[in-house]
C-alpha cells in the first residue's frame, strides 16, 4: 500500500503496516558519518515496513541551549536535507518538526500534572549531563522537565516502538511509567474501585491475597513477572462470568482502557564509526566527514589522514592495528580487502595512499547519491517546505486524537473547547 499517488491526502495510508514507529533527533546541522550508521540507516530501513514518524527535536534544543537559539530554523533544515538525501522517503515516513505542533506542548502540561518530580530528578541523564555542561546552567525547569517532554512527544503517537541509543531508554522507561499512571488515574470507570473491592469480597481469602500482592507488586514497581502471575491467577479462577474476569484483569494492571499505551524502546547499537584521527567520529572533535562531502573533499580529508606512526617512510612496515585508517576498512572493505591491507601494511609492499585508496572508494561509492539527492533541496527551499508542511500536517492528525481522548478523559470537554 503506497499514497505516492495521492500527494493531497493528510493521513498516511500506511498505519496497518508493521508497527507504529517514532523518533526524535536534536537539530544539530550537518549530519556526518557517525549519524547515518548509528541512526539514519537504521531510520531508512524501518520505514519500509512501518508505519514510521520522524521529527525535529528543536524545543529540545532549546533545553539545553535556550541561551543561543541562533541557527535553530537552519540546523533544522540542513538536518532534514541530510535525512532525505540519507534516503528517508516522506511518502513512507512522516517527517515533521516539533515546535510547528503545540500539540506537544499541551500534552507535556497535561502529563505534567501528575508526574511526581522524583521521577525526573531520578532519570540519570538529569545529574549526568548537569554534570558534563557544567558551564550551563541548567538547573531550570525545562530541563528538569525534558524527559517528560520526550514522553509527551512519544505518548502523542501513541508508537508501538522508539529506536533510541543506550542513553535515551530510561527516558522510554520513564514514559512506560508515565502511561502507566495516566491509564490507572483517567483509564478506568468512576465507580471501578468500589466494583472490584465488591468482586474480591467474593473470593477467598488466599487468592485476594494473592492477588493484591502481584498487583501491588507490578503497579508499583513495575515488576512485569507479577503482571503475568497475576493474569495466570485470575485465568485459572473458577466460576466468573467474563465482565467479572475483566474487572480483575484491570485491577492487576491497574488500567482499565488504555489512553495512552506503553511504548517499547527499539535499542539502536551504538556507531562504532571512527573519525579521521580515530577517536569516535564527532562534530565537537572535528574529526568528520558529512553526508554532503563532494569526493574532491572526502579525498583530501583521508590522504591527510594520519596513519600508523611506525611508518615514517614508505619502507617501513607498519602495523593495522595502530592505524585509524584500518577502522575505516572495518567499516567499509570485504574480508580479502582487509587481507590485502594486512599484508601489505606489515611487508611495506604497499603504501598508505594505495591502501586508503579502497575506503575513499566506498565512501564515496556511498555519498555520491546523497548528494544528488540533496540538490533539489539545496536549490529549492519551498520544496523541503512542503515536504515539512505536509509531514506537520500528517502528524496533526495523529495527535489531535490522541488528544481528545486524553482531553475527555481528564474531564476537559466543554462548549469551550474546539
Ligand atoms: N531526547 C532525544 C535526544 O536528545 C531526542 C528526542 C526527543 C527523542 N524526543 C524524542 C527521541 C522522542 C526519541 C523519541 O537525542
Ligand atoms: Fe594504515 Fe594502511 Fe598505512 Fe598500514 S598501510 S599504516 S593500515 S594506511
Amino acid at each position: 500500500m503506497t499514497d505516492t499517488n495521492t500527494p493531497t491526502a493528510l493521513a498516511p495510508t500506511n498505519f496497518s503496516k508493521g508497527q507504529r514507529i517514532l523518533s526524535g533527533m536534536r537539530p544539530t546541522g550537518w549530519l556526518h558519518l557517525g549519524h547515518y550508521h548509528g541512526v539514519l540507516e537504521n531510520w531508512v530501513r524501518l520505514q519500509h515496513d512501518n508505519a514510521c514518524f520522524f521529527f525535529v527535536a528543536d524545543w529540545h534544543a532549546l533545553t539545553t541551549h535556550y541561551e543561543d537559539p541562533r541557527g535553530l530554523a537552519q540546523h533544522t533544515r540542513d538536518m532534514v536535507i541530510d535525512w532525505l538525501a540519507a534516503g528517508l522517503d516522506p511518502e513512507k515516513a512522516t517527517l515533521f518538526v516539533q515546535s510547528a505542533l503545540p500539540e506537544h506542548a499541551e500534552l507535556h502540561v497535561l502529563l505534567s500534572m501528575g508526574t511526581p518530580l522524583s521521577w525526573l530528578e531520578r532519570v540519570p541523564t538529569y545529574k549526568d549531563q548537569q554534570e558534563k555542561l557544567r558551564e550551563k546552567d541548567l538547573a531550570t525547569y525545562g530541563f528538569l522537565g525534558y524527559p517528560l517532554l520526550q514522553s509527551a512527544d512519544i505518548l502523542l503517537y501513541r508508537a508501538d516502538q522508539v529506536p533510541v541509543g543506550a542513553d535515551q531508554v530510561s527516558h522510554v522507561e520513564l514514559t512506560r511509567e508515565v502511561a502507566r499512571r495516566f491509564n490507572h488515574l483517567y483509564g478506568r470507570e468512576p465507580d471501578a474501585a468500589e466494583r472490584l473491592t465488591a468482586l474480591l469480597g467474593t473470593l477467598d481469602k488466599e487468592t485476594v491475597k494473592k492477588y493484591q500482592r502481584l498487583a501491588r507488586k507490578f503497579q508499583e514497581k513495575g515488576d512485569s513477572e507479577a503482571l503475568h502471575y497475576g493474569q495466570l491467577l485470575v485465568n485459572q479462577l473458577s466460576g466468573l462470568s467474563d465482565a467479572e474476569r475483566e474487572r480483575l484483569r484491570s485491577g492487576l494492571d491497574g488500567s482499565g482502557r488504555i489512553i495512552l499505551p506503553e511504548p517499547q524502546a527499539l535499542l539502536t547499537e551504538a556507531s562504532k564509526m571512527p573519525g579521521l584521527d580515530g577517536l569516535k567520529m564527532s562534530k565537537s572533535y572535528g574529526n568528520t566527514i558529512s553526508l554532503r562531502e563532494s569526493p574532491e573533499q572526502v579525498r583530501d580529508k583521508l590522504k591527510k589522514m594520519p596513519t600508523d606512526p611506525a611508518r615514517v617512510r614508505r619502507t617501513d612496515p607498519g602495523n593495522p592495528e595502530h592505524c585509524p585508517v584500518f577502522q575505516l576498512h572495518e567499516v567499509y572493505s570485504s574480508e580479502s580487502t582487509r587481507q590485502w591491507v594486512c599484508q601489505g601494511c606489515t611487508t611495506a609492499s604497499i603504501g598508505c595512499l594505495e591502501c586508503k585508496e579502497p575506503v575513499i572508494q566506498a565512501i564515496n561509492d556511498m555519498l555520491i547519491p546523497m548528494r544528488e539527492r540533496a540538490e533539489p533541496f539545496e536549490q529549492d527551499p519551498a520544496h523541503l517546505q512542503r515536504i515539512l508542511s505536509r509531514g506537520n500536517e500528517r502528524a496533526r492528525a495523529v495527535a489531535q486524537e490522541t488528544l481528545r481522548d486524553v482531553r475527555e478523559a481528564m474531564g476537559l470537554i466543554g462548549s469551550w473547547s474546539s
